[in-house]
């Protein structure tokens, strides 16, 4: 059997609760498809806050730094909001990110059959819908100078929005690669018509798309783009766009599939090493009554097969198991239609396992 070693970083919220049943999916996956896994648990977020007061450990870094993927939940919560930004769980994604280079984060929003009624949006209008949102994960006004200064007019707080030419150029190149393996088309997001940045990425966009004649690009405005969204969802393929751009875009493709809780992500870099995660977050909400959808984080655990284990067909397996689950009419309550009966968070996961061994490969 193959050897992997995966850290597991549950976080906060419901992020234990749906990272539960992401690691029972896999293991039994590698059951089917013949990996041996070693998860090793990591603190990350609010509760490496209260332990070690310090949302992103050491040792925790070093662990994902030693792993060949990471699966993390989701961090954060109402009890560590007004914390100063060093001691935010939100941080520790940040650094997570930055420390191990992922500047591209790819989150898929892909319709079930039989989840159209579980959108907002009307059914056909939903015909269709498969795109890839591709997010600069490590750059833009997330990691650009950030300062609070007393003024005689009061408070000013500033936030700058950075570029390179050469981080535009390698997820820009990314998304290029990205289309030619889908329907070819791209959707490059931008302000172009307010913003500095967005002006140099539009050129970075047209000069690499020389080097993809097959991939048909377009340039759209993001107030655009956020109304294009849920006007004509299904002719979208790839958008690719910088990290706040993406961050918003992501949860409003959420609603195309019926659910935030739907919606996987995969951050990747340089390097083979990727970390996999749910789009949504900590959902306070709904944290410790086992109700969460772990689709999210199920899904996420399929991405990195495909992305980490260059597995394509585990990774179908898993995605496939999911649809069978869901085609047998089990619902999350998040999915579920008023009044009909939900499946808690455990449930789900255990349908999701045993769809696996009946269809998986035979050993
Ligand atoms: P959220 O995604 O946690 O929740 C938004 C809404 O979606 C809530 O109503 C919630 O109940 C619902 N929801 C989310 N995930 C769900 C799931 N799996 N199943 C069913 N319903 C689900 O966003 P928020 O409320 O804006 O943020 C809550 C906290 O999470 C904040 O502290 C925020 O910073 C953090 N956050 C973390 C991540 C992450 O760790 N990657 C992402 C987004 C937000
Ligand atoms: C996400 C989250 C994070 C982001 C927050 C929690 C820092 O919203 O992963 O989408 O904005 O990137
Ligand atoms: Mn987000």
């Amino acid at each position: 059997a193959e050897k992997k070693r995966i850290a597991v970083l549950p976080g906060d919220g419901i992020g234990p609760e749906i990272v539960d049943e992401s690691v029972k999916v896999i293991k039994e996956t590698g059951k089917q498809f013949g990996y041996d896994f070693e998860c090793s648990f990591g603190m990350v977020g609010g509760g490496a806050i209260e332990r070690l007061k310090n949302p992103l450990p050491e040792e925790t870094l070093t662990l994902c730094r030693n792993s060949d993927a990471v699966l993390l939940g989701a961090v954060g919560g109402p009890r560590w909001d007004s914390n100063p930004p060093h001691l935010r769980p939100e941080k520790a994604l940040l650094g997570l990110r930055q420390e191990l280079g992922l500047f591209a984060n790819l989150r898929p929003a892909t319709l079930f059959p039989g989840l159209e009624k579980s959108s907002s949006l009307k059914p056909e209008v939903l015909e269709g819908v498969d795109l890839l949102v591709v997010r600069e994960l490590t750059g833009g006004i997330y990691f650009g100078e950030k300062y609070t200064e007393e003024t005689g007019e009061g408070a000013r707080a500033t936030d700058t929005l950075v570029y390179y030419e050469h981080e535009i150029e390698r997820i820009v190149r990314r998304a290029f690669r990205l289309a030619k393996g889908r329907r070819r088309r791209i959707t490059s997001v931008d302000k172009a018509n307010v913003l500095e940045s967005s002006r140099l990425w539009r050129r970075v966009v047209d000069r690499v798309s020389k080097d993809f004649p097959e991939v048909r690009v377009q340039h759209m405005l993001v107030d655009n783009c956020a109304m294009q969204i849920i006007s004509r969802p299904a002719d979208f393929d790839v958008i690719v766009t910088e990290n706040m751009f993406g961050d918003i875009l992501s949860d409003e493709a959420a609603m195309l599939t019926g659910s935030i809780g739907m919606l996987p992500s995969a951050s990747l870099g340089k390097g083979p090493l990727g970390l996999y995660e749910p789009v949504h977050g900590s959902a306070p909400d709904l944290a410790g009554q086992g109700v969460a959808n772990p689709i999210a984080a199920i899904l996420s655990s399929a991405m990195m097969f495909r992305h980490s284990f260059h597995d394509e067909e585990a990774a179908r397996a898993i995605e496939s198991a999911v649809k069978k689950v869901l085609s047998s009419g089990a619902r999350t309550t998040d999915i579920a239609l008023a009044g009909s009966l939900a499946l808690s968070t455990e449930e789900f996961g255990d349908r999701v396992c045993e769809a696996l061994r009946r269809y998986g490969p035979d050993p």
